[in-house]
């Protein structure tokens, strides 16, 4: 291949052929590995979206936890969030409109702004420039932080995708599946191949270190050495430490929903020193789609381990 191109043909034995991992793949290891993260800080915050879909004008819904907040963006574009029910009659605040930067209710005009009315006061909120994160004290319950614990990221000029999927489970089983690298290769032969554990976490250095080909095309791929870390307890972070895109993230957070449902949103925000990254760049709102449907792909079937983690846990029925 010219040098130009990331790609390289590799070869792999057949998947039955593979060396099996499960014998790595110490459940007491990943658990040991899950508590540590579980117990790390988050100052309260969750991730609730991307950005770029909270867009000037228009307000934004979701729900965190059983709580229904509502973001906006107010004067100079700053973001805005705050519970989803006016406080006057307790309309949608979603279906709001936006006007001079204040939310308006639909209902009977009422303007909310970054102020308290009432029973009503904004949440805090913050746009770390690819996600929208909120604070909510009193489901976090811990000591709330400034500002969400973010990871390194690359520098402006990267690409990045945003991709969000809902599953029947808990942070913690999203966050499980991801501290299990070694199911890479056996449960997503279409993605990965010839995938290499090569250091488990220690409480000195807690992070995985990984070896592995990002599959493209029959026998090309892009050889890689990741590593996977959590900064806080509902983030595990991929960053490739040596081949193409070094420095690259991808970012999976989960955010519980309420009533055993979580988000799963994956950034992924991709660096390269190569000359087609710049085309890339200038293309990105054609290969935005295209990233973000790779990451769904491989989500689906990571959602049904985390969704079947979390089926054993409910009947006490989880092996590990
Ligand atoms: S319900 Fe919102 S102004 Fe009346
Ligand atoms: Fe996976």
């Amino acid at each position: 291949m010219p040098n130009r191109l990331p790609l390289r043909t590799f070869t792999s034995p057949a998947w039955p052929r593979q060396e099996p991992t499960w014998r790595e793949a110490k459940p007491a290891l990943i658990e040991a590995v899950l508590k540590r993260a579980t117990a790390k800080p988050s100052g309260n915050w969750f991730v609730v979206g991307a950005s770029r879909d909270v867009v000037r004008g228009k307000a934004s819904g979701r729900t965190v936890a059983g709580r229904e907040v509502v973001l906006w963006r107010g004067p100079g574009g700053v973001l805005r969030a705050g519970p989803g029910a006016c406080p006057h009659l307790g309309a949608p605040l979603c279906d709001g409109a936006v006007a001079d930067g204040r939310l308006v209710c639909r209902w009977h005009g009422l303007a909310l702004g970054g102020g308290r009315f009432g029973s009503w006061s904004p949440l805090p909120a913050h746009d770390d420039g690819v996600l929208v994160w909120v604070r909510l004290d009193d489901v976090g319950g811990e000591e709330p932080l400034p500002a969400p614990v973010l990871p390194a990221r690359p520098p402006a000029g990267s690409l990045d995708a945003v991709a969000t999927v809902v599953g029947r489970c808990e942070p913690e089983d999203v966050i499980a599946n991801r501290l299990d690298p070694w199911h890479g290769a056996w449960f997503h032969p279409y993605s990965f191949a010839n995938l290499r554990v090569l250091r488990t976490p220690t409480e000195e250095e807690d992070r995985f270190l990984v070896e592995v080909t990002f599959r493209v095309a029959g026998r090309l791929g892009v050889p890689v050495t990741a590593e996977f870390a959590c900064p806080e307890p509902r983030t595990v972070v991929m960053r490739i430490v040596a081949g193409e895109g070094e420095g690259s993230v991808v970012e999976t957070h989960a955010t519980p929903l309420g009533s055993g449902r979580t988000a799963v949103v994956e950034a992924v925000v991709a660096q390269s020193d190569r000359r087609g990254f710049a085309l890339a760049r200038a293309l990105a709102p054609l290969i935005r789609p295209v990233l973000r449907q790779a990451a769904t792909r491989l989500w689906r079937d990571d959602l049904a381990y985390a969704e079947r983690r979390y089926a054993l846990r409910s009947k006490g029925a989880f092996p590990g």
